[in-house]
């Protein structure tokens, strides 16, 4: 195994193994990318304060997430299309995580259903819903994950819409890829990636392909989103949807303290500030630049996660800092699968384990529960001065 000491190590790796189209997939923001960039940049603004001459014997990590014990405040975000970035990729992220002791979040655009998860691991793991026009097939869906014993619902509520990324667009982006002559080309240096394909039969969108009637093409992203999304999602239907789920309910995708008010209205157990990772609306603010406006309006009442831009260690204990629960991870374990798969989900969390725990010893604390704005130094405009 090659010697991996960040995460971006793991990007590099990332990069030199899966089709570019995959890779293109993960690693975009939405239009200009700006959204995207200041998420990363965002959290550079922020340092810590070193202490010394405290002590730093016996330090824990351990937290909880909706009632949940979790090694370290990390969970595994949903991100669509997993099993392209690796053969059978959810199952091989949901091991991980269930051995690390963090929660995975299959997506409802994953390549593996609900059922092969649920099979190929022995810890209950988070769904992640989008909401449909088709009510019926939504309801099929939650008794699904129901079925398959999931813990928490994570609905996610800033895509009814898809912001354009280009290079899918100009990639032609499908689960399986189409073989146009730039695709083979592509496909003939990726002959690990190639291998571990031919070698499953998960290879669409097994959530969607056969548990619907009619798609006029299985193998696109964009057209499902496009045809199906339930654009008219409002809060009556997400409060309809928690009583249908009757457990834990994560609302993903809150950026506003208005929208987290609603959110609490309705009930969450937790909301996740974030921006799909700069995926959605660009020239919206980063996640870690809104979180305590967001704190403020509701902090006390309802558990704040918050993800977007997170890739180090350091970047877990600054949002924690900031007064974060807990965080979610997309592209940091996205680029671990498709270096390593399972392995390389578990370097990802390690990696960040070891930043974690060390800069928070550093900072002079030895639980993150014990974590606060004290160990932080934040520029006096970070939250910025904007005219509404
Ligand atoms: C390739 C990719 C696919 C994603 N697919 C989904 C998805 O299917 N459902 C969802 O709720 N969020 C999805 N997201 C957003 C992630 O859940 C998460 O909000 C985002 O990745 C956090 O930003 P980060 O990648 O900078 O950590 C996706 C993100 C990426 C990078």
């Amino acid at each position: 195994m090659p010697v991996i000491t960040s995460i971006d190590d793991l990007k590099r790796l990332y990069k030199s193994r899966a089709p570019k189209m995959f890779y293109d997939y993960c690693e975009s923001g939405s239009w200009t990318e700006q959204t995207f960039r200041e998420n990363t940049s965002d959290f550079d603004q922020i340092r810590l304060r070193q202490r010394v001459a405290v002590d730093m014997s016996n330090r824990t990590l351990a937290t909880q997430m909706v009632g949940q014990d979790v090694a370290m405040p990390v969970a595994l975000a949903p991100v669509g299309l997993t099993g392209m970035q690796h053969a059978d990729g959810e199952i091989h992220a949901a091991r991980a995580a269930e051995k690390f002791g963090v929660p995975f979040t299959l997506s409802t655009m994953s390549i593996c259903s609900i059922e092969d998860v649920a099979e190929n691991t022995t810890k209950p793991f988070w769904f992640q819903l989008y909401t449909m026009k088709d009510e019926d097939y939504v309801r099929r869906l939650v008794e699904r994950a129901k079925a398959a014993n999931c813990s928490a619902l994570v609905i996610t509520l800033d895509l009814q819409i898809l912001g354009q990324r280009h290079k899918d667009l100009k990639n032609g982006l499908s689960a399986p890829p189409k073989l146009t002559p730039a695709v083979i080309a592509d496909l003939a240096t990726r002959w690990r990636w190639g291998l571990g394909m031919l070698q499953t039969e998960r290879r669409g969108f097994r959530n969607i392909v056969g548990h619907v009637k009619e798609i006029s093409d299985p193998a696109s992203l964009m057209a499902w989103t496009a045809e199906n999304f339930d654009l008219t999602l409002d809060w009556a239907k997400i409060a309809k949807l928690k009583e249908m789920w009757g457990g834990k309910v994560i609302l993903k995708g809150i950026l506003d303290a208005e929208d987290a008010k609603m959110a609490l209205k309705v009930g969450a157990d937790a909301i996740v500030v974030s921006n799909h990772g700069g995926r959605q609306l660009d020239g919206a603010l980063s996640s870690i630049r809104v979180l305590p406006e967001i704190l403020d309006a509701v902090g006390d009442q309802v558990e704040v996660h918050l993800d977007s831009g997170i890739r180090s260690g350091q970047d877990v204990l600054k949002a924690v800092a900031m007064g974060a629960k807990s965080t979610f991870i997309g592209r940091a374990y996205v680029y671990g699968l498709g270096a390593m798969g399972e392995a390389g989900v578990t370097r990802a969390l390690e990696v960040i384990r070891k930043e974690l725990d060390v800069s928070m010893a550093l900072c002079g604390k030895r639980d993150i529960n014990d974590v606060d704005r004290d160990i932080l130094l934040v520029p006096e405009d970070f939250a910025g001065r904007w005219q509404r």
